[in-house]
């Protein structure tokens, strides 16, 4: 990289073609050629890593002829039938994902994508407590600042500014109770009572909406927007679930992101030992090599659909062949080829420059849990703040991990046309293939680490502060 370059930084570049692009800026947009394994090539011959695995979403490292194969030899058959007609990839989609699914979560609704499964989700259980006796149960609620996927409902389950002001007044207007949050605990208190805390606010929420009207609260396994990666405590899954029991209140757990093996094991409250009603999966289901996701619903659930209530549902490309066959082969790789079984030996390595990156002034926390790492930028880790838009903090850092061989995912808050500050610091994320080698998992944090320094330099972040509390 030339002064020049560097001088430059960031950028706003234009989408290649006529995409109507739908973040304000898209610092990545290099022309790639192609991509294998955890790398991207472009047509200049650069190489990079794809260190966020996409939006958190590429589990399988790209092109793995396994995946390759199954789809080909789909394609070559057929990629698509009526879905009147017997499409035994299908089925034996469903049955390969309720093989792996925790408990009775044996019944799998298929759909092409996340924002689709948590809308059905939503869809599913409405009409449960309507066959079961309880049609006013219908609200859903939902963590404050939450991402749940970019439909109407999904977007009003957000209870953030960010996806919902330019779309109000929302569909639904359903109560939102603010998430666990390590940086809001009072000291003194354990982690485990403060969980206990931060879910009782789910009965409050509850008795105040009146529990027969609600039908289910929709949470991720770990924290979303600032505090997004934060993994709550044992206790907090567990009072949510016996809340949730209490009041009758179905548990979507939104594992778009988590599932598939992510967390270091094959759905991220497993971690808890806690069983969610319904479970939402899509990204790392099929690797992202073809659109693919489902609801999981529990035989319970699932109950009144077997007897008699019809699920008013059918989208054209539920349990499309091609995807299906894509998704089989992606379960097969993850278990016969020990990639989910791996990542808790990945995860040591990658966690490993933890302390380092804390030691950098910019850097408030590190956090995160199998191959998902969080780290939180700050413009002063002793106030925690984080960075004004014109500043386009995100945007640098971006680009100049891009200079350096590695290619990230954020949120791009951090840009002019941001209509929201966020409260506290900006989150990168590496998140890379679970595929990814011991070698390669050196290579990328060396490289996410000079960027920083090179980032910390061009924001004039320089006054070592202490090392902040940590909360993996
Ligand atoms: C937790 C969660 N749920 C749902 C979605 C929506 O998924 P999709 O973009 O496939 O519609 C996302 C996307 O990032 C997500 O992170």
């Amino acid at each position: 990289m030339t002064d020049t370059d560097t001088d430059a930084l960031p950028k706003l570049l234009q989408p290649l073609g006529r995409w109507s692009h739908t973040f304000a800026y898209h610092a990545l947009d290099v022309a790639l050629e192609r991509a294998e394994g955890i790398y991207l090539f472009d047509d200049k011959g650069n190489r990079y890593i794809d260190g966020s695995g996409g939006p958190m979403a590429v589990g399988i490292g790209h092109s793995h002829p396994r995946i390759l194969r199954a789809v080909s030899d789909q394609m070559a058959r057929y990629a698509y039938v009526h879905p009147m007609l017997a499409n035994p990839r299908r089925g034996e989609l469903c049955d390969a994902i309720a093989d792996v699914a925790p408990g009775d979560l044996n019944n799998v609704f298929l759909v092409s994508g996340g924002s689709e499964a948590v809308e059905s989700a939503i869809k599913i259980v409405r009409q449960y407590h309507r066959a079961t006796g309880h049609a006013n149960k219908y609200k859903v609620i939902s963590l404050a600042g939450s991402y749940h996927g970019m439909t109407l409902a999904t977007m009003a389950l957000a209870g953030s500014a960010l996806y919902q002001s330019e779309f109000e007044p929302m569909m639904s207007e359903w109560p939102h109770i603010a998430q666990y949050s390590d940086f809001l605990k009072p000291a003194g208190m354990s982690r485990d009572d403060w969980g206990v805390h931060c879910a009782q606010r789910l009965e409050t929420a509850i008795e105040q909406a009146g529990a027969d009207t609600v039908a289910a609260f929709i949470a991720t396994p770990h924290g979303c927007s600032v505090e997004y990666a934060v993994v709550p405590p044992v206790t907090y899954w567990k009072e949510i679930r016996r809340i949730c029991d209490r009041h009758h209140v179905l548990f979507i757990a939104d594992e778009v992101v988590t599932g598939f093996g992510r967390t270091g094991k094959w759905f991220g409250m497993q971690h808890f030992d806690v069983q969610a009603d319904l479970m939402t999966v899509a990204k790392g289901m099929a690797s992202c090599t073809q659109p693919l996701g489902a609801v999981v619903v529990s035989d319970r659930v699932n109950q009144p659909f077997l007897q008699g209530t019809g699920f008013m549902h059918g989208f054209t490309y539920q349990g499309h062949a091609a995807a299906c066959a894509a998704g089989i082969a992606s379960i097969e790789v993850y278990r016969d080829e020990g990639v989910i079984a791996g990542v808790p030996e990945r995860s040591k390595l990658l966690f490993a420059c933890k302390d380092r990156l804390l030691a950098h002034p910019g850097v408030a926390d590190v956090r995160g849990w199998g191959m998902f790492m969080s780290v939180e930028l700050v413009s002063d880790k002793t106030t925690r703040s984080g960075f004004a838009p014109d500043r386009q903090a995100e945007l640098l850092f971006l680009t100049l991990a891009l200079r350096n061989g590695l290619a990230l995912y954020s949120m791009l808050f951090n840009v002019p046309t941001s209509s929201t500050i966020p409260a506290r610091g900006s989150l990168m994320r590496m998140s890379p293939p679970l595929t990814i080698t011991p070698e390669q998992v050196v290579d990328m944090t060396e490289r996410f680490e000079t960027t920083l320094s090179q980032w910390e330099a061009r924001m004039g972040i320089t006054s070592h502060a202490p090392l902040a509390t940590t909360t993996v």
